[in-house]
């Protein structure tokens, strides 16, 4: 994964560059998800996910490859919004709500989907660079954090972040979501709900967060689309909490 590539904090070079970087999600969001939109991804997610909630069960969980596919169009749209002319208010929201859900989705794919890939033997070199693509992103993670969002570093930090996971994800959802498939297939929806389960635990401590910054991210329409699976998670944590109701 690059990302050390020069990068210009002149105001005009940012602005292109984030044109590029742009461009190149577009280009990266049309050729993954095919012929499935963002939404009816995010739709059929909400949808599995609510109904696995409502029988508490990992066989009507959807699968693990889907929750990672909804969750990478979710992180590629959020970097649709940012703008470098926005405001440091609407910046400093996108970047939060991207660092948060990257954070959670890589910590999620290391501790169940990365190591039952190694559990079922799959040696590839994307498997193998995986993790290390993570820490790289923690990185970038921590650097933009520590950025305030006036400063033309944020912007250089935020262009550099997408770069890396528009790689990243290339990789996976090319080479380790299909290996899953062939290597996985009876264990996609325990692994799924696996991936549920683990997810209300470490999105708990951020409620707030998420829903302040999705606001602060999406216009209303993609936003409900976005954070449908979301209430799917939250009837989970309902169930979990009160499996009475
Ligand atoms: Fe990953
Ligand atoms: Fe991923």
């Amino acid at each position: 994964m690059n990302t050390s590539a020069d990068v210009s904090s002149e105001p005009e070079d940012l602005e292109h560059q984030a044109d590029v970087a742009r461009a190149q999600v577009d280009e990266t969001l049309d050729e993954l998800a095919g012929r499935v939109s963002l939404k009816q991804r995010a739709r059929e997610a909400a949808a599995a996910v609510s109904s696995a909630a409502s029988r508490a069960s990992s066989r009507a969980s959807p699968e693990i490859t889907s929750l990672i596919r909804l969750d990478h169009s979710h992180v590629l749209s959020a970097f649709r919004r940012y703008r470098s002319r926005s405001s440091p208010a609407r910046k400093r929201a996108i970047a939060t709500h991207v660092c948060l859900a990257l954070q959670i989705h890589a910590q999620l794919e290391e501790e169940i989907f990365y190591r039952a890939l190694f559990e079922a033997g799959v040696s590839t070199e994307v498997l193998d660079k995986s993790v290390n693509d993570h820490e790289e992103m923690r990185s970038l993670i921590d650097v933009l954090r520590a950025t305030a969002a006036e400063d033309p570093g944020h912007d250089e930090t935020f262009a550099r972040l997408i770069r890396a996971v528009i790689h990243h994800v290339a990789e996976e959802e090319t080479v380790l979501l299909p290996l899953a498939e062939a290597k996985l297939q009876h264990r996609l929806r325990e692994l799924g709900w696996k991936m549920i389960v683990r997810r209300v635990e470490l999105l708990k401590p951020h409620a707030g967060e998420v829903a302040s910054t999705a606001v602060l991210t999406f216009p209303v329409a993609t936003a409900v689309a976005a954070v449908g699976a979301c209430a799917g998670v939250w009837l989970v944590l309902r169930r979990l909490v009160t499996p009475d109701r």
